[in-house]
């Protein structure tokens, strides 16, 4: 494995690997992504093995250019309602993060839609990202660079330590923007966010009807539209809980005397009012954002878990964001990696 800075040098060695077949991890304004190229079935099946991902999980298509979208997508299927929709969606969100459900073009092998006829489409907004996909074939499959229900990479250290050697070349463009997964949003019935992320439901409806949302507490049993939706995912190896704001400052924590405990506070009163309520020297805590702000909490949810989880802490307490914007998609995180509380 090669971990490289971005230079046009390695852009062009990351863009000639994906051609060859190659597995190449490089940074988006979201997470770091595992790139193959989308028309090379073997790459892409190379894709599913290396993170331990059951070949059930669709993998999300990357463009550089709107051009692309006819290589990738089939949009003849779409009805004019919906080709209407999609039109407005990617003039005011791409590129960033959003995934749009759409029809597959034939050209992209059913292996990387998991057997689905549609694929979710990406154009995201990082200059690297864009460069090495449009050096390569201009459509780039990338689930997260992580092992299939670990945390989500922000770093390319991130990706160094979760997948080495598995994989060809690994592209340092310094930390995610955003820090969170695209929003996956489904246009071709009733749209449906199928994973809330970094384009928040408000947003969408200022555009378009409002939109149905998968939420994880739906009953466990109903069919598994975004396979993203499975609960327990994103989950450090520390037993994570959350818990409201209220509950994380009036609840009475035991440690035994030889456990550390973590907590992990949204906002700066929050754990202002935490900490006037506790005082245990076992306890330890990290601030997302001492304002409450949502883009920079979620900027940090993940590096700061990765911390965590690294910390030989016996449990992490983990405060809940206000359920609007992106606390939509920090809520379904937490909540996924969550093993209790
Ligand atoms: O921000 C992101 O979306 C990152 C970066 C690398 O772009 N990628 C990412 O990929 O999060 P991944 O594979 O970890 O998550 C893809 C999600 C999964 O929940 C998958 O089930 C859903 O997208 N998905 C992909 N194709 C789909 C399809 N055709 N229909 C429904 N859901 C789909
Ligand atoms: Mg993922």
């Amino acid at each position: 494995m090669k971990f490289l800075q971005v230079t046009q040098e390695s852009l062009e060695l990351g863009a000639r690997t994906l051609l060859e077949g190659g597995l190449v991890a490089f940074p988006t304004e979201t997470v770091y992504g595992l790139g193959a190229d989308a028309f090379n079935p073997k790459a892409l099946a190379n894709v599913f093995e290396v993170k331990g991902r059951p070949s059930f999980d669709p993998l999300i298509i990357h463009i550089a250019a709107i051009e692309t979208l006819d290589k990738v997508a089939n949009l003849s299927l779409l009805s004019s309602d919906a080709r209407e929709k999609l039109f407005l969606l990617a003039k005011n969100f791409w590129p960033g993060p959003l995934s749009i459900v759409l029809p597959k073009n034939e050209r992209i092998p059913m292996v990387a839609t998991a057997g689905l006829q549609t694929a979710a489409i990406r154009f995201p907004d990082n200059d690297t990202a864009q460069k090495l996909i449009s050096l390569s074939s201009g459509a780039v499959a990338a689930p997260s660079a992580n092992p299939f229900g670990a945390l989500s990479p922000t770093r390319a250290e991130h990706v160094r330590s979760g997948l080495g050697e598995k994989i060809d070349i690994i592209l340092d463009g310094g930390p995610a923007r955003i820090g969170l997964e695209s929003t996956v949003l489904d246009i071709t019935g009733a749209v449906k966010i199928l994973r809330p992320g970094g384009t928040p439901r408000e947003a969408i409806e200022k555009l378009i009807d409002p939109v149905e949302e998968h939420s994880i507490t739906a009953k466990d049993n109903c069919p598994l539209v975004s396979p993203g939706q499975l609960k327990s995912h994103y989950a450090p190896g520390t037993p994570l809980f959350v818990l409201n704001r209220d509950e994380i400052i009036e609840r009475h924590f035991n440690a035994a005397d030889y456990e550390k405990i973590a907590f992990l506070f949204i906002d700066g009163s929050t754990k202002d009012a935490w900490k006037a309520a506790h005082n245990n020297s076992n306890f330890e805590y990290r601030l997302l954002s001492q304002s409450g702000n949502m883009a920079e909490a979620a900027s940090r949810l993940f590096e700061t878990l990765h911390e965590l989880d690294n910390g030989n802490f016996a449990s992490i307490y983990a405060q809940l964001a206000p359920q609007e914007g992106l606390g939509a998609a920090i809520n379904d995180r937490l909540k996924r990696g969550a093993r209790g509380g």
